[in-house]
């Protein structure tokens, strides 16, 4: 094995492929829009495909539209190293979060193919299909199926606000694939991602050893009122669905707030119906995210939460349905994994700190299988899940450096 210094993936290439990988679905503010399943995540997919079958990689995909690329190992029979992220973004998404993990898996096979340096195990780059859950609800649903965590049949069965489910567009896009998904052996699991948030930056600080992440709750609330006229409808009489939803955006709030600062609490949508300015409204949709690295802490958010919407809706004369789509306990990484990225920081003398992703990841339901960590760069001001996202060349390079040495490390 080529050892010490000569060891070191092309950083201006893993940059070159991001900014060419940005051009599909590219935003006039210079951010990215490719949601999950749609024609941009086929042509991202395609792009992703085609370099990896340039790099010497065979291709499987899996009936969630997992997409595995597999350089070969020594024993080939061994179960593979794996790293990988995800494609699609945010609808006012940026250009790294998730492509940067996805592109430094294939930055790695095609430096290992430069230096012709053999491994082990096989090496494979996963691309985990519907990561941001901004088009299909819930979050990193296929990487949750190959881990066990909801079945086949959900997965697909999961459907965006049109009605039309992943199903449907897997099939749609090309990319419904006949490999089962999930029940094989993986060695170990690294992914590679952008803090998306702001201490590695102000601590200046390279690397971020991730050691977990934290806990999520995703709600979906249905508030039922009754639509009637704007004039002649006296006020207290008047069962608005808008003012029972401003009401538990309140809530979301003040629950955040005394749990902060390791809460989080958000309500991110809200479709209101009939959206008619002389309609009292009649009907909204809305969502909660809570999120906090103690289980305990996260209990004491949602019964909060439950008993308060419960007074809301006595309180606003209206109908609440609420349903939890989403439970993803805190799970601390793999020790070994861990130490890993943390030696490989270390032999290239990087900065480094421990780390807790305040982020969901495909790798927080991997880690449910396999040994997994993951590695964090910083990000400008720490702003992501925004067009202006954005990353120095100098950290891309960084990360993929630490990710070919704990890839390498595991895979020998
Ligand atoms: C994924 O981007 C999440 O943390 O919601
Ligand atoms: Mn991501
Ligand atoms: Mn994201």
């Amino acid at each position: 094995m080529t050892e010490g210094h000569n060891l070191t993936i092309n950083g201006d290439r893993l940059w070159d492929s991001l900014m060419e990988m940005a051009k599909i679905g590219a935003t006039e503010k210079g951010g990215n829009c490719r949601l999950a399943l749609t024609d941009l995540d086929r042509e991202g997919r395609d792009l992703f495909v085609r370099w990896c079958e340039e790099a010497g990689c065979t291709i499987r995909v899996d009936k969630m539209g997992n997409i595995f690329a597999r350089r070969p190992g020594r024993n080939d029979d061994l179960p593979p190293v794996m790293t990988g992220s995800h494609l699609d973004t945010q609808p006012t998404g940026g250009r790294f979060d998730g492509v940067y993990g996805v592109l430094a898996g294939l930055e790695v096979v095609r430096s290992l193919n430069d230096m012709n340096i053999e491994t082990e195990h096989p090496i494979e780059v996963a691309v985990w299909t519907n990561e941001e859950g901004s088009r299909f609800a819930p979050s990193m649903i296929s990487s949750a199926v190959f881990a066990g965590v909801y079945d086949l049949d959900y997965g697909l069965a999961c459907a965006d606000a049109d009605g039309k489910t992943i199903g449907e567009e897997l099939e749609r896009i090309g990319y419904a694939g006949p490999d089962e998904v999930g029940n094989r052996e993986i060695k170990a699991f690294f992914e590679t991602h952008i803090e998306q948030g702001p201490i590695l930056e102000n601590e200046d600080i390279t690397i971020g050893v991730v050691t977990g992440a934290q806990g999520q709750k995703w709600y979906e609330l249905d508030i039922q009122g009754q639509e009637s006229h704007a004039g002649p409808t006296p006020m207290p009489v008047r069962k608005d669905a808008l003012l029972a939803a401003a009401r538990v955006v309140e809530l979301v709030n003040q629950v955040g707030l005394a749990h902060a600062p390791d809460g989080c609490a958000t309500v991110g949508m809200l479709n209101v119906h009939p959206n008619s300015r002389n309609v009292i409204p009649g009907h909204v949709f809305m969502t909660i995210d809570f999120r906090h690295p103690d289980p305990t802490q996260l209990a004491t958010m949602d019964q909060t939460m439950r008993g308060a919407v419960a007074e809301i809706a006595e309180r606003s004369q209206v109908e609440i349905e609420l349903k939890q789509i989403m439970d993803l306990e805190p799970l601390p990484f793999d020790e070994a994994c861990v130490a890993s990225v943390q030696k490989a920081a270390d032999d290239l003398s990087f900065s480094s700190r421990r780390i807790v992703s305040g982020a969901g990841h495909d790798a927080c339901n991997i880690a449910r299988v396999a040994p997994t960590s993951m590695i964090f760069i910083p990000c400008i001001d720490g702003i992501s899940h925004n067009e202006v996202e954005d990353a120095k060349p100098e950290w891309i390079h960084a990360g993929g450096n630490v990710l070919l040495r704990a890839m390498l490390e595991r895979a020998n």
